[in-house]
């Protein structure tokens, strides 16, 4: 049986693993749930899954939770309250699902004090870089990637000698603007981005997608989980979104992980590792007809993922200015105080107005994350 800690319950990915939790619950129970505003969501998830220790972003939700739940949990709110529910003594198995590199801490102390995490919060990985595995080594914590192209890679590799290997690439479905003309997706508006063809999630991640700087956070995500150098790491737009991820050999052969595009497989997968359970979707159909693109993404009219391979080279402090700067630009546009184009602006100019430092402690991560918020806040200001 696993005890989970689910931080983000009422998001995308923690209501699908609830779900998971649902079809299991022999084998899966809940400990902790956190979540950020959305008290009735959480409310309601409380009374159907009863979890010892609840976490909500405000004091006043708390209280408010504490006079209208029909039990009574241990009550916290805030960054503390995302603590106490990874560290609660009897939660084994933690769902980062939190979105931004708010979730960096509750992830590292996790790691440190010896949980499984299944990590969705990307900008965690993206920002914390190696300080994660350092965390994971020292408390002898283990990470496991939700995210569904790392997922495949992690079924990938798993136990494969990588002196055979050529070349990892996680694929892409392109997002809306995939064969928009350059003009085009300069002028899109916020319904546009927010209209993904194949996947249903949240905003941020929704227009990361669409300005292809998910795939850039997901390439630096690729290099910190599996030790992969930007040399080794490309991508692929894959418009069904039914192959996941491939790794390139040597001899030029490939091996692709191929399965519905349903978050609660690669969910199900990490909660699970290495059992496999009846999966949580019907096995991938091969009767019937299917017709699968490959093609390479456009860096010029997707400039975000070239950025992300900047800041992956450059090393550092490089991924946390970039996310920084991309998590305020996002926020912004989806407020209607920034246009499309000028996430990625936002983002390059923040990134080269920076000093860049080795990755050394979770403080100074912290102090650059904080100084690329100020510096974009600036740019976004400037520019309204
Ligand atoms: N959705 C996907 O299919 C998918 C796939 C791969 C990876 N991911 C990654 O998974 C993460 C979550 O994505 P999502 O799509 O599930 O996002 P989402 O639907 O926007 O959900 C975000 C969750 O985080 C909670 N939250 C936000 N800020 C918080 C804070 N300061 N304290 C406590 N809780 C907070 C939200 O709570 P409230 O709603 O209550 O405010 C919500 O439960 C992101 O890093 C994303 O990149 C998502």
């Amino acid at each position: 049986m696993r005890h989970l800690a689910i931080l983000g319950s009422t998001g995308s990915i923690g209501t699908s693993t609830l779900e998971v939790v649902r079809a299991h619950p022999e084998r899966l129970g809940v400990v902790a749930l956190a979540a950020g505003r959305n008290r009735d969501l959480l409310k309601e998830q409380c009374e159907t899954f009863r979890p010892r220790c609840v976490s909500v972003g405000s004091q006043e939700d708390a209280a408010w939770l504490r006079t209208n739940l029909s039990y009574r949990p241990e009550l916290h709110w805030g960054n503390q309250g995302l603590l106490a529910c990874v560290l609660d003594a009897a939660v084994d198995t933690v769902v980062a699902a939190i979105v931004g590199s708010v979730g960096l801490a509750s992830t590292e102390a996790a790691l440190r004090a010896g949980r499984r995490v299944c990590v969705a919060n990307k900008e965690a990985l993206v920002v914390g870089g190696a300080l994660m595995h350092e965390a994971a080594l020292a408390g002898g914590g283990e990470l496991l990637p939700v995210d569904s192209e790392h997922a495949a890679l992690h079924q990938l590799l798993d136990g494969r000698d990588r002196a055979t290997l050529r070349e990892v690439r996680i694929t892409a479905s392109g997002g809306p603007f995939r064969d928009w003309p350059l003009d085009r997706i300069q002028a899109a508006t916020v319904e546009q981005a927010l209209n993904h063809p194949t996947w249903k999630m949240g905003p941020k991640i929704t227009i990361d997608s669409a300005t292809l700087m998910n795939k850039g956070l997901e390439v630096i995500e690729a290099a910190v989980l599996f030790g992969l150098g930007p040399d080794q790491l490309s991508v692929t737009v894959h418009p069904q979104s039914q192959v996941h991820a491939m790794v390139g050999f040597h001899d030029g052969s490939y091996q692709l992980q191929v399965c519905a595009n349903d978050m609660k497989l690669p969910i199900q997968y990490c909660l699970f590792h290495p059992d496999r359970q009846p999966g949580p979707v019907p096995a991938y159909s091969w009767d019937q007809a299917r017709t699968w693109t490959f093609e390479p993404p456009d860096l010029e009219r997707f400039p975000c993922l070239g950025l992300a391979f900047a800041a992956l080279r450059a090393g550092g402090t490089a991924p946390a200015l970039l996310n920084a700067a991309n998590e305020v630009a996002v926020e912004a546009f989806l407020q209607g105080r920034l246009g499309f184009w000028d996430i990625q602006a936002c983002n390059q100019d923040t990134l080269a107005g920076l000093p860049v430092t080795p990755l050394a402690s979770l403080a100074q991560v912290l102090d650059a994350d904080q100084a690329a918020r100020r510096h974009a806040e600036g740019w976004v200001r400037a520019r309204a």
